[in-house]
């Protein structure tokens, strides 16, 4: 699949270019080997929009994300268990499957869908599963879920909205969780699942703090694997070559492909640091203090580390690297994704069943804004239709 050295896969590209720069004060750092030198070191802290979330006092209330640290390293270890390979191939591969063929069943009765909304409802449910979300209707959730993320959409408003956009969030996580939340924490206190609710019950979590760390599973997990799954079956619509080579594949050839599409298009743009000492990386500098903006879509495609024709979706491109095939688009070191290979994993074993279907269009592309809040693009009303069954 190698083109010519200009060749430009990107489908988010220009929309980025637009909108992704470091902010005001800080460094830009879009060398991937200074870029992974960054997330790999401990004297790094969190950074960036929502950093200042974080609870001095009482670590429960903090989401994972804004931990450093000591306090950082005992909630992974804590939740470590909840995505290792086993619980992957196991019981959520089951979610996967199950979910994957009642859209996929809905989708071909009715002979037409909303890819966006289909692969939500995906996501929600195996994010799900795991969080121990499991007491009320999925499909009204996602929808819940959906309004309360109207939070991350509160920069991009002029500042006069502002306040309506957070009461309207506040209004919406209020009903996420009296309808969703609540019911599933009273199921846990009856008995326990191996689930991260029950986790939190056992570690006598209050019921704030909960609805803390679901939210952050809904930002994290739900929403981000959403974009990417439009975004991957997009380029298989406007690929025929590439759409017969991913189902023509096995498993690992199709996590392949779908790796190289996250590096060209990785959901996060940008992962904020600030350094707490004066270090000396064998690629570079960094002075205590220092602002970083690391800018996952350079590093991706920094040439040295990817190899030529950066821009190119080329399958093969892992098999002659090093490196992990979707390179930082998990992020890497103490923060890298925990739910990288539930994200890989569902979103092929549900394309893999989706892109099979008989007489499957994509009538109408997405559109694609761009959501400041999360720095991330977005893919809204992309329409399928189908031969009815
Ligand atoms: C394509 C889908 C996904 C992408 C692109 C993605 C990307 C990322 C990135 C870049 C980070 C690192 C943030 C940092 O270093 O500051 C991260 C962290 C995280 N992700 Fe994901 N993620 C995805 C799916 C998921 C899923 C499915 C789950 C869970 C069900 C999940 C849970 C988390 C959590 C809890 C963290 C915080 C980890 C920490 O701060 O220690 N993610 N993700």
């Amino acid at each position: 699949m190698i083109g010519d050295a200009v060749r430009d896969d990107r489908k988010s590209a220009t929309l980025a270019g637009r909108h992704v720069a470091a902010p005001k004060g800080a460094r830009s750092v879009g060398r991937f080997d200074l870029a992974r030198d960054v997330l790999r070191s401990h004297d790094m802290c969190q950074a960036g929009v929502g950093a200042d979330q974080r609870v001095i006092g009482d670590p429960r209330f903090t989401p994972v994300f804004f931990l450093d640290g000591e306090e950082h390293k005992l909630r992974r270890q804590a939740i470590a268990r909840f995505f290792t390979p086993k619980a992957i191939s196991t019981r959520y591969r089951v979610t996967m499957e199950q979910t994957s063929d009642r859209l996929v069943a809905g989708l071909r009765s009715r002979g037409r869908g909303q890819l966006d909304d289909i692969a939500f409802e995906l996501t929600v449910g195996v994010a799900a599963e795991i969080v121990g979300l499991t007491n009320s209707d999925p499909a009204a959730m996602a929808r819940r879920i959906s309004a309360v993320l109207i939070t991350t959409r509160t920069p991009d408003m002029p500042r006069w909205l502002r306040p309506a956009g957070s009461a309207l969030a506040a209004a919406a996580a209020m009903r996420f969780f009296v309808q969703d939340v609540r019911p599933a924490i009273a199921a846990r206190k009856r008995q326990r699942r191996t689930d991260v609710i029950s986790h939190l019950l056992d570690e006598g979590y209050p019921n704030k703090a909960i609805l803390i760390e679901c939210m952050t599973y809904a930002v994290a997990g739900m929403v981000t694997t959403r974009e990417f799954i439009v975004m991957a079956a997009w380029h298989m619509f406007d690929n025929p070559e590439l759409h017969r080579r991913f189902v023509g594949s096995d498993e690992a050839g199709q996590l392949a492909i779908l790796e190289e599409i996250l590096r060209l298009e990785p959901v996060a743009a940008i992962i904020h640091r600030r350094s707490g000492a004066d270090v000396d990386f064998e690629s570079g500098h960094v002075a205590a203090g220092e602002r970083l903006a690391v800018m996952i879509r350079d590093a991706n495609v920094d040439e040295e580390v990817v190899g030529e024709c950066p821009f190119a979706l080329d399958p093969d491109r892992g098999t002659r690297s090093r490196v992990v095939g979707a390179y930082l688009s998990f992020g890497e070191g103490s923060h890298r994704c925990p739910g990288s290979q539930v994200a890989l994993n569902e979103s092929r074993v549900f394309l893999d069943r989706l892109m099979r279907v008989p007489g499957l269009k994509l009538v109408r592309r997405p559109d694609m804004t761009w959501n400041q809040g999360i720095m991330s693009y977005e893919l809204r009303r992309a329409i399928l239709t189908c031969e009815r069954e």
